[in-house]
């Protein structure tokens, strides 16, 4: 009995040990992905803080920083914690958690788009024109609306389309970190104009959302 049990085991803790690996890879990768906008947003909330002045200036915030405070501890939150929610592993094991870290989620995820539409909306001569404007606009808008829907969805136990719009709205705040990338591409060829800036901002939001359609289609 012994010697039959004991090759069958092993795979198994083997197998499983290798299901938690892949488990966790997902979550830190979001979070490595958001880690940089993350921390500049910080590095701002210490300057508003009155510390040293690290970033470049921006007028806008000066004026009126309440929003941007909103926006990076609700973003910092949404995309930290939030990456957990995609752990499979953690949902299973650990529903109740996952069910109070969503809740959180929806506040700190509302917080983050509608504090993005706000600045779009009230903060003036923000680089990029009216392209990035009119994306910005669309874009906080969507997440908002996605989140509600993602909400309304597990409210009536419909859970393919609670991840589906979760999934959706989680992928457009991380653009933020996908903008890193797209930026510094745009910059090096196209230089640091309106036109530029909006292209490669938005792109990333492009590309953010075709990876969540993927993704969405992939699991249906
Ligand atoms: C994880 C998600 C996000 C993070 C970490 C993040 C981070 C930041 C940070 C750090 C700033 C301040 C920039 C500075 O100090 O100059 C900022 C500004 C801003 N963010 Fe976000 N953001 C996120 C998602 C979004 C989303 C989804 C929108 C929706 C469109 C958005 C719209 C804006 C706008 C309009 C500004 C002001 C830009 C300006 O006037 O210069 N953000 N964000």
């Amino acid at each position: 009995m012994t010697t039959r049990s004991t090759p069958d085991t092993r795979p198994a803790q083997r197998r499983s040990g290798s299901r938690a690996g892949s488990s966790w890879r997902l979550p830190v990768a979001l979070i490595v992905l958001s880690l940089i906008p993350v921390v500049f947003g910080f590095v701002r909330l210490v300057e508003i803080a009155g510390g040293p002045q690290v970033m470049p200036e921006n007028p806008r915030i000066d004026a009126s920083p309440s929003p941007v405070v909103i926006h990076v501890v609700g973003a910092a939150l949404y995309a930290f914690v939030g990456a957990f929610q995609f752990s499979a592993r953690l949902r299973r094991r650990h529903l109740a958690w996952h069910r109070k870290a969503g809740r959180v989620l929806v506040v700190a995820g509302s917080a983050v788009a509608l504090s993005g539409l706000w600045m779009t909306l009230f903060y003036s001569g923000a680089p990029g024109g009216a392209l990035l404007w009119a994306v910005r606009l669309t874009v906080s808008s969507a997440m908002f609306v996605f989140i509600g829907l993602g909400f309304a969805a597990v409210r009536r136990r419909d859970i393919p389309a609670h991840r589906a719009w979760m999934i959706r709205a989680y992928a457009l705040a991380l653009g933020a970190g996908t903008q890193i990338f797209t930026e510094g591409i745009g910059e090096a060829i196209a230089g640091t104009g309106d036109l530029s800036k909006g292209i490669s901002v938005s792109s990333a939001w492009v590309i953010n959302a075709a990876i969540a359609e993927w993704a969405v289609r992939r699991h249906a």
